[in-house]
């Protein structure tokens, strides 16, 4: 009762115009915040996991169509893309959104992305929309930026994520006293916010009157996240005495460079993703190994988005909340729940995996990924990062760039 006082208190110094719409946020906030106090700990119990059943994880290959014959179009006409945008890039010390960054050739994530779509549009004479989550943190920045991309053939829309309070973690309370309170009194929930901000927003409305049926969502910093035309077609044209799927989860071969990766697993007869923050102590190097957990998720998410306007509706929606410990400037210990999009899975009525190849999971996280996609180790084509011919391999070489004086990207520039 105290956190809704203050809760209270906050919605209050909300501009009266901007007023409603906060006090929603702020319930949906106490929500979350509710759902941290009954379930805090590993919410996992170890011997109820069980391996996902046969034909849950499906091989590329085996989803794989030799031709589309002339499909495309109609294909991509059932299509949204949603790129999770709402992240900054200080892990590799940049200030503005981290979609923004220039990777190669002087080209951002964002130019990538939007030349990827503008090409597929351009050869399947298709309009698939591009539509970004942007957060509080990289919303003002990107619509300056999108003005460039006026006349390129790609309809692009943006909405944003929640802005929630941080929390004093001694208190337990909202250390923002004012909803004009500095930026660092907040913060975006996580990417498990795109199923009700992209209902809330009246986009996927808006996209299902059109006769648009799916969505693919991924993070704007996975080079590898492009248009996939044999997951799409499954989803459109399921295979004949199988039942439409309405959830896909790209995941991929675990090496032992990936083991914070979630997993995924059967739990309560449903699949559900695992991630390191739920599993107990003493299971985590059983977690990470690659023999027991095979594969990881890649954060490509394929969803139908009849099923999330349904299940966001009716309040079904639910995700683990994952409790992210930070330290403010001035030395107060901040706590910041967030949810996970993958976690959504488990609401899902028919989600599968796919086991992708490594070439669909290609994140720019730190400076040594950088160095990797900057290289001739890749070529750009339409947008796409492709590996070199010359490449003797089918994996990346490991990239580790000692000391710290490395970790910023115009340093790593200078001394490279
Ligand atoms: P992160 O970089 O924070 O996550 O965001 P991660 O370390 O890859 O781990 P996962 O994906 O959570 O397992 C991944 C993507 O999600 C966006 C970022 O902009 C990035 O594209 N994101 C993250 C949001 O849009 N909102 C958030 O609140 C957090």
């Amino acid at each position: 009762s105290a956190l809704r006082y203050e809760l209270d208190k906050l919605g209050n110094t909300a501009e009266k115009e901007y007023r409603e719409i906060i006090k929603k946020d702020l319930a949906n906030f106490e929500t979350l915040f509710k759902r941290f106090l009954l379930k805090s700990g590993p919410s996992i119990v170890w011997n109820d996991i069980k391996s996902p059943p046969e034909g849950y994880i499906k091989s590329y290959s085996e989803i794989s169509k030799p031709t589309l014959s002339g499909t495309e179009k109609h294909l991509l006409s059932k299509l949204v893309v949603v790129k999770l945008n709402g992240g900054l890039g200080t892990s590799m010390g940049c200030t503005g959104p981290k979609s923004l960054i220039s990777v190669r050739s002087g080209l951002t994530f964002l130019d990538l992305t939007v030349q990827q779509i503008e090409s597929l549009n351009k050869k399947y004479d298709a309009q698939v929309p591009l539509v970004l989550m942007n957060s509080f943190n990289t919303d003002d920045d990107t619509n300056m930026i999108l003005r460039k991309y006026a006349s390129c053939h790609v309809k692009i829309h943006t909405f944003n994520q929640n802005r929630y309070p941080r929390i004093n973690k001694e208190s337990l309370l909202p250390i923002a006293q004012s909803c004009n309170d500095p930026l660092e009194a907040w913060y975006p929930p996580g990417h498990g916010d795109v199923y009700e901000c992209f209902v809330k927003s009246g986009l996927l409305d808006k996209f299902v009157k059109e006769g648009r049926e799916f969505v693919f969502v991924s993070n704007i910093d996975n080079l590898g996240a492009t248009i996939d035309l044999n997951i799409l077609n499954m989803l459109v044209n399921p295979p004949e005495g199988s039942k439409p799927c309405d959830f896909v989860m790209e995941v991929t071969d675990k090496t032992r460079a990936d083991v914070k990766g979630g997993t995924l697993i059967e739990y309560e007869n449903k699949l559900r993703l695992l991630e390191i923050a739920q599993v107990p102590k003493e299971h985590v190097d059983e977690f990470k190994s690659v023999s027991k957990f095979k594969i990881f998720n890649t954060n490509n998410l394929w969803m139908s988005m009849q099923s999330i306007s349904e299940l966001t509706t009716a309040g079904k929606m639910e995700m683990e909340v994952i409790v992210n410990n930070k330290r403010l400037a001035n030395g107060t210990n901040v706590i910041q729940l967030e949810t996970a999009s993958g976690a959504g899975i488990k609401n899902f009525h028919n989600a599968i995996g796919i086991n992708v190849p490594r070439s669909r999971f290609l994140p720019v996280k730190k400076t040594s990924d950088l160095l990797l996609v900057m290289s001739n180790l890749y070529e750009l084509k339409n947008g796409s990062m492709v590996m070199s011919s010359k490449r003797q391999f089918p994996t990346t070489p490991l990239v580790i760039l000692v000391g710290s004086k490395y970790r910023k990207i115009n340093q790593l520039l200078i001394y490279f």
